[in-house]
């Protein structure tokens, strides 16, 4: 990218933090409403969409495979899909920008229709892996007709007429991997089994299930499921209402907790068991943090968070809890920032190949900024003093959450953080300054 299409942001110490706020929809759940809409014949509606970048490329992705979505003028989103397998075969190429989630499950769900269709994405897109899905694709019967180097973007697939079941054990902890696997055995005679060690996210299974799919999940060893998808569903439409990501509201979450006098409410988080890592390490830590009002909101329990500033500490983070928090790392890492004692992020390979390598990119972000923090192997060491220099310039590598995370840290140092770039925001937290801003924190 040239230099002068980067938009920097400076995030300064100010007045404490003050509100009550809801941050926007759920992008895992986001980008399978869409995908699953568009392979349901009928009309399904989704409520609480995130209209962010990522999410928007998925849309325009089922819109060129021959679903039709509209929003209404409320925000409402209305899909007529096309049924398992009936996709359209694309004119171009579809371009997923800077999402790895769209893409992933877009190639799954295009691996069980017998079209062909060419994945691309920005830079960073194009450097992720992909084998990782191909592989267990690949054994259903879809066929890479082209790609780029280890199976990277941009690629072509050609989808399988008809779909071979498998039993799949993940070698990774992915829920796009698993994700991918099950869309594909939508449209597969028998069963389809994922078999994973630790468990991830499962908003695809509720969503199938919600869609009327056949699915069972059971324990598998000591933190894994076993999946089985009953094939060839007869998928129904759905009313999908999305709540909100609560990897969005890590953000003025931890800035809450690490500014001064901060006293917040967030309202209707998502409190997926399977996502709440983040939380549950911060109450290890200390933090001033009360669930207020927990409820049902569309087939997920939120809840309102009450988020006071105050003394946090180090502690050790297990690698078995990185499934529930992945997206979460680089903001704990700030929390531990501002805490007194290490805390030790154990296990946390797979952030290596995030929209940027996470680990690297983290360490980077707080050294620049005076934080005493190591790589050792896999695990992030981060030595809190109770407070942060600040005064560095932090390079995002287009991700959005080095992004905001480094703009939390600058809200509470001593010295400003200045970010070479804000653009990549919006992929995944459109409204994002404005609503930091809303809470009274300094960013120009
Ligand atoms: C996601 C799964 C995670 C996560 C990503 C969203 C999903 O990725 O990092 O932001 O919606 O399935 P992996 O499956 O690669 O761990």
């Amino acid at each position: 990218m040239n230099s002068a299409d980067l938009t920097p942001l400076t995030a300064r110490r100010g007045a404490s933090l003050q509100g009550r706020v809801r941050v926007p929809g759920d992008k895992s759940i986001s980008h399978r409403a869409l995908i699953l809409g568009a392979m349901t014949v009928g009309e399904t509606t989704v409520s609480g969409l995130l209209e962010g970048e990522d999410v928007l490329h998925t849309a325009a992705a089922m819109r060129a495979l021959g679903a039709r979505l509209e929003r209404t003028p409320e925000g409402l989103w209305r899909i007529q899909g096309v049924g398992v397998g009936g996709f359209a075969q694309p004119s171009a190429p579809l371009d997923f920008g800077n999402s790895g989630t769209g893409c992933r499950l877009a190639i799954g769900a295009v691996a069980g229709s017998p079209v062909t269709a060419t994945f691309d994405g920005d830079a960073s897109l194009r450097s992720r892996p992909m084998r990782r899905v191909l592989d267990p694709l690949e054994k259903m019967g879809a066929r890479v007709i082209q790609a780029a180097e280890g199976g990277r973007l941009p690629l072509t697939l050609q989808g399988a007429a008809d779909p071979i079941p498998i039993v799949y054990e993940s070698p990774v902890p992915s829920a796009q991997l698993k994700s991918a696997v099950l869309l594909a055995g939508l449209a597969a005679p028998g069963e389809t089994t994922v078999i994973e060690a630790e468990a991830t996210r499962d908003h695809t299974e509720r969503l199938l299930k919600h869609f009327g799919a056949k699915l069972t999940g059971k324990p598998h060893g000591e933190h894994g499921r076993r999946i089985t998808l009953q094939g060839q569903p007869e998928l129904e439409p759905a009313k999908v209402v999305v709540p909100a990501d609560p990897s969005s509201a890590a953000f003025p979450l931890v800035a809450a907790l690490i500014s001064p006098g901060s006293d917040l409410i967030l309202e209707a988080v998502m409190t997926n068991p399977l996502r709440t890592g983040l939380v549950k390490t911060l109450l290890e830590m200390g933090a001033n943090i009360e669930t207020l009002e927990t409820r049902d909101d569309g087939g997920e329990e939120v809840a309102d968070l009450r988020v006071r500033a105050g003394a946090l500490k180090g502690v050790e983070v297990p690698p078995e809890r990185a499934p529930s928090m992945i997206d979460e790392y680089l903001i704990l890492a700030v929390a531990a920032s501002f805490a007194q004692g290490t805390t030790r992020m154990r296990g946390l390979q797979e952030l290596r190949v995030k929209e940027s390598d996470r680990l690297a990119a983290t360490a980077d972000m707080l050294r620049v900024n005076g934080v005493d923090v190591a790589i050792d192997g896999d695990d992030l060491i981060v030595n809190g003093k109770g407070t942060v220099a600040g005064g560095g310039e932090v390079a995002t590598h287009m991700d959005h959450r080095i992004a905001m995370s480094a703009l939390m840290l600058g809200l509470a140092s001593e010295n400003p953080v200045r970010i070479d770039d804000s653009s990549f925001i919006a992929t995944s937290f459109p409204g994002f300054v404005e609503l930091m801003r809303s809470l009274g924190a300094d960013l120009t």
